[in-house]
């Protein structure tokens, strides 16, 4: 659990321990600043829009962080387990500016705690990010205030039940950002209006329907200023028919070149907006690239093997094997299988 009302109240109530120095270095990083709590290095997923120069070791920057304002999100050598269980095996992985890279990925293949490593919900066992080249990860950072720099939309909504949809948009700005309440009821009405619900602003989430609560969650985190958004499968909790509305919304920000990653099983969504989706399997990074390329023609069994699950769910045959049955059993917090889309 956090205490910042930004991202609070979170659905995965693990709680961020302190800074864990010097665990298992995936390698050796080119440069690296003093006072990093965790060993940064080359995983196996190199990120080809990493920009190596001649004779470095490619996919890897010259300099960490790069120092490029373009360079929104850096992710190198990222490694979490829990307990025995490495979940994330390595992710190297730079979002630039006004970019909207979609996950993708089978169930338990570590989206949601890459998203949550992101914003340092979940406390890396290794690697470094940095988020406009403030390291999040640095054993002395100031996490809320880079958190600020971050919206995050879950996929249950994680709105105050006892506040307004109004009152929802307004908190953290007073609390957290020292808005005086005029100003931060102004910017709250201005997004709930960008997201449709101008004339909800008095409901309460109980009052809403799923999709209403969602862009009321989006407006929300909006009303922070971000410089990027993190989305966790936005629109997987929704009925069918509330889905259009949320994934509308996301198509504008979009447009208006908000910084996006954004974990999805709405494949169609990811094709038409993204501009890099990214198939994650089993703790890695096993493809990515343009939409048409990774969900299109992708190259990978694996990443085959999933769209055809996600894409017709109705291809498996009785008597037939499923790629995905020898994966693990979704633990108690991931029921859900991608199909449920
Ligand atoms: N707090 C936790 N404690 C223990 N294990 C966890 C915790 N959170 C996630 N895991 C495990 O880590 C693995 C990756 O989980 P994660 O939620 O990142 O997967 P995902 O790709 O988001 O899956 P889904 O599509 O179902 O949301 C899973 O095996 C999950 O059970
Ligand atoms: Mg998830």
């Amino acid at each position: 659990m956090t205490d910042n009302p930004v991202v609070a109240p979170d659905p995965h109530p693990t709680v961020v321990p302190g800074p864990t120095p010097g665990l298992d270095g995936a390698g050796s990083s080119p440069t690296v600043d003093s006072g990093s709590s965790f060993a940064a290095g080359p995983g196996p997923t190199a990120d080809p829009g990493s920009g190596a120069g001649p004779g470095a070791t490619p996919g890897v920057p010259a300099r960490i962080p790069t120092g490029d304002r373009n360079d929104e999100i850096q992710i190198y050598g990222l490694r979490k387990s829990f307990g025995q269980v490495e979940v994330l095996k390595g992710i190297d992985l730079t979002v630039h500016r006004g970019e909207v890279v979609c996950v993708i990925g089978p169930s338990g293949s570590g989206k949601s705690t890459l998203l949550r490593c992101v914003n340092v919900l979940e406390q890396p066992t290794a690697g470094r990010i940095f988020i406009l080249n403030q390291e999040i990860t640095h054993r002395d950072a100031d996490v809320d205030a880079i958190r600020t720099l971050m919206g995050m939309v879950f996929q249950q909504f994680n709105l105050f039940p006892h506040l307004t949809a109004l009152q929802n948009c307004t908190v953290a700005q007073t609390n957290v950002l020292k808005k005086p309440a005029a100003e931060a009821k102004e910017i709250a009405l201005s997004n709930l209006a960008k997201v449709g619900l101008a004339d909800r602003a008095d409901a309460y989430p109980a009052q809403l329907s799923g999709g209403q609560q969602q862009r009321v969650a989006i407006a929300r985190a909006l009303a922070m200023d971000p410089e990027l958004m993190l989305f966790d499968e936005p629109t997987s909790a929704l009925d069918p028919e509330l889905v259009g509305d949320v994934l509308g919304v996301m198509r504008q920000l979009a447009q208006e070149g908000m910084t996006m990653m954004v974990v999805t099983h709405e494949m169609a969504f990811a094709r038409e907006v993204a501009d890099r989706v990214i198939f994650m399997d089993d703790g890695q990074i096993v493809e990515q690239g343009a939409p048409d390329e990774v969900i299109g023609h992708p190259t990978h069994d694996r990443t085959r093997a999933f769209l055809r699950r996600v894409l017709d769910p109705t291809h498996i045959v009785a008597g037939q094997a499923d790629p995905f049955d020898a994966a693990p059993p979704p633990s108690p917090h991931h029921p859900r299988f991608p199909s449920a889309d």
